[in-house]
């Protein structure tokens, strides 16, 4: 009887002493970063744009993510150095006649450069909206809490550069009073509720990619306020983004001469990565690729030298695979086979728009037919520059950017062939 007391008396402050300790531990969880022992050397205030002043919180993120701004090197297809695509492959300002990517068209650079690339681009004009302005400055997420994204987005660019000083920076991923990665575009929070889908109950690897969504990948400027929308309601694969457009009626541009109704692709690594890739199957975020784990010293971080993973493969792909050489010879191969096959497609979109030009400048040509012809132009198009403008050369999902150009070069045939027939009868 005693015995079976005490144990009762125990196994009570046992219980009591749990709770305790869960409550403490749930306290914890939910205090900033800093009150977590994570040193607290300033506070940093909401949405700062300022990455210098996060920096002195954090000294190795902040001095990895500088890295970015000289980063230099070239790697087959990628890496930091600015060569211009115009120059490399003649066919581009074919392709692009009638728009501003025939004028200027500069291999991407590391995120630092951000808004100096941007406003020396020939691609900016008088016209140009604000809307340019965002994936390129941790300004952003201040000033689209204070202006709201319908303002920023309709105010012109050379109007709202006296609101933006620094380029992209901590604020465009993370909270500052919690450190944790954030969506900070309303465009892809947007875009996210479209599908049904709340961000805020994703898993942290799952925001490993999401977060670089905010701005690696496609969109448009919609309506005369040239609102920033992705193009996701359908879903985010190339087909459904085609749907999508095609229920829109929207065009990016004219193509002179052929009159197709056209649609540049951005940089869609995010649609083309998700698209079943082997990667995303397995669970591998963006971060681990582009941000892989470093040390200095004891500490143990995320690098923010985010580059070509090729020019540091050993850390890039080491985590996870054994055999680096095998892998990053495996990245050569790959991208070489896509990039044969987008030549290929490149000669098919050419020879069609030569045929619809020739069809579009014959007063006797069948319209029905010719508009046919357009049509397919216009899709083969979007499904090369998919490809093309995804900044991996198809490694991202190397099964899917081959499925894409294949599709492509078909519809790019069938195009040449019908704008031949509508001349001929
Ligand atoms: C499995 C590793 C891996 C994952 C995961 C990955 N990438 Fe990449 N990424 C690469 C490789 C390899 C290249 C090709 C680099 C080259 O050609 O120099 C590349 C290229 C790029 C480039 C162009 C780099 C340059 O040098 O110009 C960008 C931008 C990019 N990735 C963004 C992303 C984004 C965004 C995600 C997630 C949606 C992602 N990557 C996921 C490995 C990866
Ligand atoms: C392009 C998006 C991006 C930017 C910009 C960015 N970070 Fe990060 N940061 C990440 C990602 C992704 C992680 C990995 C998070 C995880 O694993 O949960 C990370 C992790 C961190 C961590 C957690 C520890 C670690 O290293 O994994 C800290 C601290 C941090 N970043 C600080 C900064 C600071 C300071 C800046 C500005 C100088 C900055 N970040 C800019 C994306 C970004
Ligand atoms: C706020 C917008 C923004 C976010 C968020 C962002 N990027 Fe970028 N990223 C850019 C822009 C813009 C460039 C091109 C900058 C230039 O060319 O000046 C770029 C360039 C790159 C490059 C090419 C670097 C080089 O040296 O060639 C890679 C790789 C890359 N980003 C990967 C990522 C990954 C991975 C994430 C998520 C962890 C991410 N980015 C998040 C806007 C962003
Ligand atoms: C976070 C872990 C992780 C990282 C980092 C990673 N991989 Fe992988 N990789 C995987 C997994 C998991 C698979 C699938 C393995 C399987 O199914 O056998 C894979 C498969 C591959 C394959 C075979 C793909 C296929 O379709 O058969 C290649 C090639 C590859 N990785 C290259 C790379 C390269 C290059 C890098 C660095 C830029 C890299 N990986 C970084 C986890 C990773």
């Amino acid at each position: 009887m005693k015995q079976s007391t005490t144990t009762w008396i125990l196994t009570a402050v046992i219980i009591v002493l749990a709770v305790a300790l869960a409550g403490v531990l749930v306290f914890v969880k939910n205090q900033p970063a800093q009150v977590r022992g994570i040193p607290a050397l300033t506070v940093i205030q909401a949405m700062e744009p300022d990455s210098s002043k996060w920096g002195v919180n954090f000294p190795n993120q902040y001095s990895t993510f500088k890295l970015t701004e000289g980063n230099n090197t070239r790697s087959t297809y990628g890496g930091s150095n600015q060569f211009s695509h115009l120059e490399e492959d003649p066919r581009l300002t074919i392709l692009f006649a009638g728009m501003a990517f025939s004028k200027d068209y500069n291999e991407d650079r590391g995120h630092m450069n951000a808004l100096a690339d941007v406003r020396a681009t020939k691609r900016i004009n008088e016209k140009t909206p604000g809307t340019c302005y965002s994936c390129k400055s941790s300004d952003n997420p201040a000033l689209w809490t204070s202006m709201g994204m319908v303002e920023f987005d309709k105010t012109l660019f050379s109007d709202l550069s006296q609101h933006i000083s620094n380029p992209i920076g901590c604020a465009n991923c993370h909270e500052a009073e919690t450190m944790r990665l954030v969506v900070t575009n309303p465009a892809l929070d947007e875009a996210l509720k479209a599908q049904g889908k709340d961000w805020t109950t994703f898993t942290r690897q799952e925001m490993r990619t999401v977060v670089c969504a905010n701005c690696h990948v496609e969109y448009y400027f919609a309506g005369e306020g040239k609102y920033l929308t992705f193009p996701w309601s359908k879903g985010t694969n190339v087909d459904q983004i085609d749907a999508y457009y095609d229920e829109t009626g929207f065009k990016d541009w004219e193509y002179p001469e052929a009159l197709t109704p056209m649609i540049k692709m951005q940089h869609p690594e995010y649609e083309m990565f998700t698209a079943g890739s082997t990667h995303y199957n397995a669970g591998v975020a963006c971060a681990d690729c582009h941000m892989p784990y470093t040390r200095d010293g004891s500490a143990k971080f995320s690098t923010h030298d985010v580059k070509s993973p090729l020019i540091n493969p050993d850390a890039a792909c080491g985590a996870c695979h054994t055999d680096v050489k095998y892998v990053t010879d495996r990245v050569g191969i790959i991208q070489k086979q896509v990039a044969d096959t987008m030549s290929a497609t490149e000669d098919a979109l050419v020879a069609a728009i030569e045929a619809i030009k020739a069809a579009s400048a014959d007063s006797n040509a069948d319209q029905t037919l010719l508009n046919e012809a357009r049509t397919l132009h216009r899709k083969a198009q979007l499904r090369w520059d998919f490809v093309a403008a995804e900044n991996s050369m198809g490694f991202h999902n190397p099964e899917e950017a081959l499925r894409i150009l294949a599709a492509a070069t078909d519809m790019a045939r069938q195009a040449q062939i019908i704008a031949m027939t509508a001349t001929a009868k």
